[in-house]
């Protein structure tokens, strides 16, 4: 390991006020020098936190997010999670399996593309979803992700179906470890699928129960239930009958144009 990347990794353990929580990162910036988790990368974050290197080794082997295998420029995650894989996301997997000629957690001869089935990403709204270097794919088919393959084996410019940049998997580690490639502003924070619960609270006039309530530490609210979680679900429903927007409840949200999936 150079004694550049070195210092950085204890320039990360400095950050915290336990030196061992900044593992995570440090692990990050030896997959963004190194390509994967190595075992000088282990050595060397076990000697700045004073762990042992099989302390180290079982964090690295635990998370999914840490490759132990040289990793590809891109990598390529396609959700096999339920939701996923019935919208299309086994197919693409066993597409991608085919016209790559790679397995699962595989890379191409070429060593541009690292493929892997993963869980959920939270983002089952846009389902079928594939990841590239954790950035989002949203709303896949199986000729969309081959176009995406291709496209990034060529070297032509890739972008998230949400706005930013794919970078490299290299790249992508570095940001993970703390060090900012200042994109992240790039691209909507949410979008209209994930806002259609958002539009429904807002047209309605539902809002969140304030903190204390909600923590049931102060006594029973007005029309609230003392607590209780049964008799706080029949309030809970008695104050959703009551609302005067619930006039509109008839209505779809799907109809309205706002983005249903
Ligand atoms: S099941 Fe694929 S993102 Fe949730």
């Amino acid at each position: 390991m150079n004694p550049e990347t070195y210092a950085q990794l204890e320039e990360i353990a400095a950050r915290y006020p336990e030196a061992r929580s900044g593992l995570l990162p440090m692990l990050h910036l030896v997959q963004a020098e190194e390509g994967r988790v190595t075992a000088d990368g282990i050595e060397a974050c076990a000697k700045i936190l004073g762990l042992t290197p099989a302390e180290v080794s079982g964090v690295a082997t635990f998370y999914t997010m840490y490759k132990r295998k040289p990793v590809g420029d891109y990598h390529v995650g396609v959700c096999t999670n339920t939701l996923c894989a019935i919208m299309g996301g086994d197919l693409i997997f066993e597409r991608l399996k085919d016209h790559l000629g790679i397995g699962n957690d595989e890379t191409t001869d070429d060593g541009r593309i690292t493929l892997e089935h993963v869980e959920c990403n939270a983002a089952c709204d846009y389902a079928p979803v594939m990841m590239v270097n954790w950035e989002f794919m949203d709303n896949q088919t199986p000729e969309s992700a081959v176009q995406v393959v291709d496209d990034l084996r060529a070297g032509h410019e890739v972008r998230s179906t949400r706005g930013p940049r794919i970078c490299t998997w290299r790249e992508a580690e570095r940001v993970l470890a703390g060090y900012p490639d200042d994109l992240a502003d790039e691209g909507p924070a949410a979008g209209p699928a994930s806002l259609v619960g958002l539009d429904l609270a807002h047209d309605r006039g539902w809002t969140a129960p304030d903190g204390a309530y909600a923590r049931g530490a102060v006594g029973t609210p007005a029309g609230g239930a003392g607590g209780h979680p049964e008799a706080e679900h029949a309030a809970s429903a008695r104050r959703i009958e009551d609302s005067p927007a619930d006039v509109k409840s008839e209505e779809d949200p799907a109809d309205k144009g706002e983005g249903a999936q």
